[in-house]
Protein backbone atom coordinates (compact mmCIF):
# COMPACT_ATOMS: atom_id res chain seq x y z
CA UNK A 1 0.00 0.00 0.00
CA UNK A 2 1.22 3.55 -0.94
CA UNK A 3 1.09 6.10 1.83
CA UNK A 4 -0.34 9.65 0.08
CA UNK A 5 0.84 12.69 1.35
CA UNK A 6 -1.70 15.22 -0.04
CA UNK A 7 -0.20 18.93 0.01
CA UNK A 8 -2.37 21.88 -1.22
CA UNK A 9 -1.22 25.39 -1.64
CA UNK A 10 -1.62 28.73 -3.79
CA UNK A 11 0.51 29.54 -6.34
CA UNK A 12 4.15 30.58 -4.91
CA UNK A 13 3.35 29.23 -1.39
CA UNK A 14 6.66 27.24 -2.28
CA UNK A 15 4.88 23.93 -2.31
CA UNK A 16 6.67 22.21 -5.48
CA UNK A 17 10.02 22.68 -3.80
CA UNK A 18 9.07 21.55 -0.50
CA UNK A 19 7.09 18.59 -1.52
CA UNK A 20 10.18 17.60 -3.71
CA UNK A 21 12.90 18.23 -0.86
CA UNK A 22 10.16 16.27 1.87
CA UNK A 23 9.65 13.58 -0.95
CA UNK A 24 13.50 12.91 -1.26
CA UNK A 25 13.98 13.04 3.00
CA UNK A 26 11.07 10.33 2.73
CA UNK A 27 12.77 8.40 -0.18
CA UNK A 28 8.88 8.85 -1.21
CA UNK A 29 7.54 9.68 -4.87
CA UNK A 30 6.70 12.87 -6.03
CA UNK A 31 3.65 13.57 -8.33
CA UNK A 32 3.02 17.32 -9.44
CA UNK A 33 -0.62 16.99 -10.50
CA UNK A 34 -0.06 21.09 -11.99
CA UNK A 35 1.91 19.60 -13.85
CA UNK A 36 -0.81 17.58 -15.84
CA UNK A 37 -2.54 21.12 -16.42
CA UNK A 38 0.07 22.68 -17.55
CA UNK A 39 0.74 19.88 -19.92
CA UNK A 40 -2.55 19.78 -21.16
CA UNK A 41 -2.68 23.44 -21.82
CA UNK A 42 0.48 23.09 -23.96
CA UNK A 43 -0.91 19.69 -25.75
CA UNK A 44 -4.30 22.23 -26.44
CA UNK A 45 -2.08 25.00 -27.81
CA UNK A 46 0.23 22.93 -29.61
CA UNK A 47 -2.70 21.34 -31.73
CA UNK A 48 -3.81 25.21 -32.72
CA UNK A 49 -6.82 25.48 -30.08
CA UNK A 50 -7.73 28.20 -27.98
CA UNK A 51 -7.29 26.89 -24.41
CA UNK A 52 -10.49 29.26 -23.60
CA UNK A 53 -12.64 27.21 -25.38
CA UNK A 54 -14.04 24.38 -23.25
CA UNK A 55 -15.12 21.88 -26.47
CA UNK A 56 -11.29 22.10 -27.60
CA UNK A 57 -9.87 21.51 -24.46
CA UNK A 58 -12.09 18.54 -24.19
CA UNK A 59 -11.00 17.40 -27.50
CA UNK A 60 -7.95 17.81 -26.56
CA UNK A 61 -7.75 15.78 -23.21
CA UNK A 62 -9.30 12.88 -24.91
CA UNK A 63 -6.18 12.44 -27.03
CA UNK A 64 -3.85 13.05 -24.17
CA UNK A 65 -0.62 11.15 -24.02
CA UNK A 66 0.58 12.62 -21.30
CA UNK A 67 3.67 11.25 -19.03
CA UNK A 68 5.44 12.11 -16.00
CA UNK A 69 7.82 10.54 -13.50
CA UNK A 70 7.55 10.41 -9.54
CA UNK A 71 11.26 10.51 -9.37
CA UNK A 72 12.04 13.99 -7.69
CA UNK A 73 15.51 13.34 -8.82
CA UNK A 74 14.91 12.49 -12.37
CA UNK A 75 11.90 14.69 -12.96
CA UNK A 76 10.36 15.21 -16.08
CA UNK A 77 6.89 15.54 -18.04
CA UNK A 78 6.13 14.16 -21.39
CA UNK A 79 3.17 14.29 -24.07
CA UNK A 80 4.00 11.81 -26.55
CA UNK A 81 7.53 12.09 -27.84
CA UNK A 82 7.93 15.69 -26.78
CA UNK A 83 9.39 16.38 -23.58
CA UNK A 84 8.04 19.45 -22.05
CA UNK A 85 9.03 19.82 -18.42
CA UNK A 86 10.40 22.82 -19.63
CA UNK A 87 8.02 23.91 -22.21
CA UNK A 88 5.25 23.92 -19.42
CA UNK A 89 6.79 26.53 -17.13
CA UNK A 90 6.91 29.34 -20.22
CA UNK A 91 4.46 32.03 -19.33
CA UNK A 92 2.10 31.14 -22.79
CA UNK A 93 1.18 28.16 -21.05
CA UNK A 94 1.06 29.87 -17.18
CA UNK A 95 -1.14 31.97 -19.22
CA UNK A 96 -3.33 29.59 -20.47
CA UNK A 97 -3.40 26.90 -17.62
CA UNK A 98 -6.59 28.07 -15.48
CA UNK A 99 -9.20 27.89 -18.47
CA UNK A 100 -8.05 24.48 -19.30
CA UNK A 101 -8.12 24.13 -14.92
CA UNK A 102 -11.54 25.05 -15.04
CA UNK A 103 -13.46 22.36 -17.18
CA UNK A 104 -14.94 20.09 -14.89
CA UNK A 105 -15.12 17.41 -17.13
CA UNK A 106 -10.80 17.64 -17.54
CA UNK A 107 -10.68 17.49 -13.80
CA UNK A 108 -12.15 14.43 -13.64
CA UNK A 109 -9.97 12.35 -16.19
CA UNK A 110 -6.47 13.68 -14.79
CA UNK A 111 -8.11 13.03 -11.41
CA UNK A 112 -8.48 9.57 -12.23
CA UNK A 113 -4.85 9.48 -14.10
CA UNK A 114 -3.24 11.01 -10.39
CA UNK A 115 -5.11 7.89 -9.14
CA UNK A 116 -3.90 5.43 -10.97
CA UNK A 117 -0.56 6.70 -11.18
CA UNK A 118 -0.12 6.28 -7.02
CA UNK A 119 -1.75 3.18 -6.92
CA UNK A 120 0.29 1.33 -10.12
CA UNK A 121 3.18 3.14 -7.90
CA UNK A 122 5.74 0.18 -5.87
CA UNK A 123 6.96 3.01 -3.97
CA UNK A 124 6.31 3.23 0.37
CA UNK A 125 4.57 6.66 -0.06
CA UNK A 126 4.10 9.37 -2.78
CA UNK A 127 3.73 13.14 -2.05
CA UNK A 128 1.01 14.40 -4.19
CA UNK A 129 0.93 18.50 -4.16
CA UNK A 130 -1.73 20.73 -5.97
CA UNK A 131 -5.05 22.30 -5.02
CA UNK A 132 -7.86 19.57 -4.66
CA UNK A 133 -5.67 17.09 -3.50
CA UNK A 134 -6.60 17.22 0.09
CA UNK A 135 -10.29 17.57 -0.80
CA UNK A 136 -10.92 15.78 -4.16
CA UNK A 137 -8.16 13.78 -4.97
CA UNK A 138 -6.98 12.23 -1.82
CA UNK A 139 -9.47 13.25 0.78
CA UNK A 140 -8.83 10.15 2.60
CA UNK A 141 -4.69 10.86 2.99
CA UNK A 142 -3.54 9.46 6.29
CA UNK A 143 -1.25 13.12 5.96
CA UNK A 144 -3.10 16.07 4.06
CA UNK A 145 -1.24 19.92 4.45
CA UNK A 146 -2.71 23.10 3.37
CA UNK A 147 0.88 25.07 2.60
CA UNK A 148 0.13 29.10 2.87
CA UNK A 149 1.83 32.24 2.67
CA UNK A 150 1.07 35.95 2.94
CA UNK A 151 0.74 37.40 -1.06
CA UNK A 152 3.20 39.37 -0.93
CA UNK A 153 5.99 36.62 0.25
CA UNK A 154 4.29 34.35 -2.99
CA UNK A 155 5.05 37.15 -5.44
CA UNK A 156 8.44 37.94 -4.16
CA UNK A 157 9.49 34.30 -3.73
CA UNK A 158 8.23 34.00 -7.44
CA UNK A 159 9.92 36.73 -8.83
CA UNK A 160 13.44 35.76 -7.48
CA UNK A 161 12.68 32.28 -8.96
CA UNK A 162 12.63 34.32 -12.51
CA UNK A 163 14.91 36.67 -14.49
CA UNK A 164 12.67 38.03 -17.17
CA UNK A 165 10.04 39.69 -15.10
CA UNK A 166 9.81 42.65 -12.50
CA UNK A 167 8.28 41.86 -9.19
CA UNK A 168 4.84 43.88 -10.35
CA UNK A 169 4.56 41.90 -13.44
CA UNK A 170 4.82 38.41 -10.95
CA UNK A 171 2.73 40.09 -8.78
CA UNK A 172 -0.48 40.80 -10.74
CA UNK A 173 -0.15 37.19 -12.96
CA UNK A 174 0.10 35.79 -9.86
CA UNK A 175 -3.02 37.60 -8.05
CA UNK A 176 -4.75 37.26 -11.59
CA UNK A 177 -4.10 33.02 -11.66
CA UNK A 178 -4.69 32.85 -8.54
CA UNK A 179 -8.45 34.48 -8.34
CA UNK A 180 -9.04 32.15 -11.68
CA UNK A 181 -8.37 29.27 -10.15
CA UNK A 182 -10.25 29.82 -6.79
CA UNK A 183 -13.15 29.74 -8.90
CA UNK A 184 -12.77 26.81 -9.74
CA UNK A 185 -11.20 25.02 -6.39
CA UNK A 186 -10.64 26.83 -2.40
CA UNK A 187 -7.23 25.86 -2.31
CA UNK A 188 -6.99 29.13 0.49
CA UNK A 189 -9.05 27.57 3.34
CA UNK A 190 -8.14 24.72 4.80
CA UNK A 191 -10.79 21.87 4.79
CA UNK A 192 -11.84 19.65 8.34
CA UNK A 193 -8.42 17.55 9.38
CA UNK A 194 -6.25 19.35 6.76
CA UNK A 195 -2.95 21.11 8.75
CA UNK A 196 -2.17 24.60 7.59
CA UNK A 197 1.46 25.22 7.59
CA UNK A 198 1.73 28.90 6.98
CA UNK A 199 5.39 29.38 5.47
CA UNK A 200 5.43 33.12 5.68
CA UNK A 201 7.96 33.08 8.22
CA UNK A 202 9.47 29.89 7.36
CA UNK A 203 12.78 29.67 5.65
CA UNK A 204 12.13 26.70 2.99
CA UNK A 205 14.55 24.09 5.54
CA UNK A 206 11.86 25.10 7.99
CA UNK A 207 9.15 24.83 5.95
CA UNK A 208 10.26 20.96 5.10
CA UNK A 209 10.70 20.09 8.54
CA UNK A 210 7.10 21.24 9.63
CA UNK A 211 5.97 18.97 6.95
CA UNK A 212 7.96 16.16 7.73
CA UNK A 213 6.75 16.61 11.63
CA UNK A 214 2.76 16.73 9.96
CA UNK A 215 3.94 13.37 7.68
CA UNK A 216 5.57 11.71 10.55
CA UNK A 217 2.54 12.47 13.04
CA UNK A 218 0.34 10.75 9.78
CA UNK A 219 2.47 7.49 10.05
CA UNK A 220 4.71 8.76 7.21
CA UNK A 221 8.49 7.56 7.49
CA UNK A 222 11.64 7.52 5.46
O1 LIG B 1 0.82 24.46 -9.36
P1 LIG B 1 0.88 25.02 -10.77
O2 LIG B 1 1.03 26.52 -10.81
O3 LIG B 1 1.87 24.34 -11.64
O4 LIG B 1 -0.57 24.70 -11.36
C1 LIG B 1 -0.88 24.98 -12.70
C2 LIG B 1 -2.37 25.25 -12.84
O5 LIG B 1 -3.15 24.09 -12.64
C3 LIG B 1 -2.88 26.31 -11.89
O6 LIG B 1 -3.44 27.36 -12.65
C4 LIG B 1 -3.94 25.63 -11.06
C5 LIG B 1 -4.21 24.33 -11.73
N1 LIG B 1 -4.29 23.20 -10.81
C6 LIG B 1 -5.53 22.76 -10.43
O7 LIG B 1 -6.54 23.37 -10.80
N2 LIG B 1 -5.63 21.66 -9.63
C7 LIG B 1 -4.54 21.00 -9.22
N3 LIG B 1 -4.67 19.91 -8.46
C8 LIG B 1 -3.25 21.47 -9.59
C9 LIG B 1 -3.16 22.58 -10.39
Amino acid sequence: MTLTIAIDGPAGSGKSSVSKEAARRLSYGYLDTGAAYRALAWHTLARGADTADEAAVIDAASDFPYAISLDADDYWVRVGDTDVTSAIRELRVSAAVSGVARVAAVRERVNDLFRTLVAASALPGVIVEGRDITTVVAPDAPVRILLTAAPEVRAARRSAELTDEDAAAVATALHRRDAADSQVVDFLTAADGVSVIDSTDLDFAQTVEAVLRVAAAGGAAP
